[in-house]
């Protein structure tokens, strides 16, 4: 039984993770989709219990995936789980550089192998803080993020009507 741990702060989840996570499920047989609980990049938009009730929606066709949370560094939580790999999406060059280092400060801590999967060209422009700002300002993300998260942003972000105003 081969399991892989698929972290991110996945503020919120976009086509680009789904497609990520849908392929790791094919390759092994669990698949732990853990979400930071306090992400460092930014102040989040959605909170822990959000961004893990929005992976678990979109997530709940595929048998041997789960979704869970962590704190501090990810290689305790990978030990903590039994994880034998991490898995990572790569976008582009840009995304390199650093998860290289990542890559290797994890492997040099804990001997557990990060492997990365590239990311679908249809989703290689796609980030969640891109999706948080085009939303923010009323863009169209729709075609960008599952239907679920669609609708939250929406929900989130839809200018209030005459009778709330
Ligand atoms: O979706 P993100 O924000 O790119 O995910 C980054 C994440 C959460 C995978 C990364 O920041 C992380 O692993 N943080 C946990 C703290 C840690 O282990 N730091 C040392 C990394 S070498």
């Amino acid at each position: 039984m081969a399991t892989a741990l698929c972290p991110g702060s996945f503020d919120p989840v976009t086509n680009g993770h789904l497609d990520i996570i849908e392929r790791t499920a094919r390759l092994f047989d669990d698949v732990i989709v853990a979400v930071i609980r306090n992400p460092q990049k930014t102040q989040s938009l959605f909170d822990l219990e959000e961004r893990q009730d929005m992976l678990r929606e979109v997530t709940a066709h595929l048998r041997n995936v789960r979704i869970d949370h962590f704190t501090g560094l990810l290689v305790d939580y990978a030990k903590q789980q039994g994880a034998d790999a991490i898995v990572k999406g790569l976008r582009a060059v840009s995304d390199f550089d650093y998860e290289l280092q990542m890559a290797q400060m994890n492997q040099r801590l804990s001997g557990i192998d990060t492997f990365f999967v590239s990311t679908s060209p249809q989703h290689s422009f796609l980030s969640s803080s891109l999706v948080r700002e085009v939303a923010r300002f009323g863009g169209d993300v729709s075609s960008m993020v599952p239907t679920a998260v669609a609708a939250r942003l929406a929900k989130l972000f839809r200018s209030p009507g005459p009778e709330e105003a």
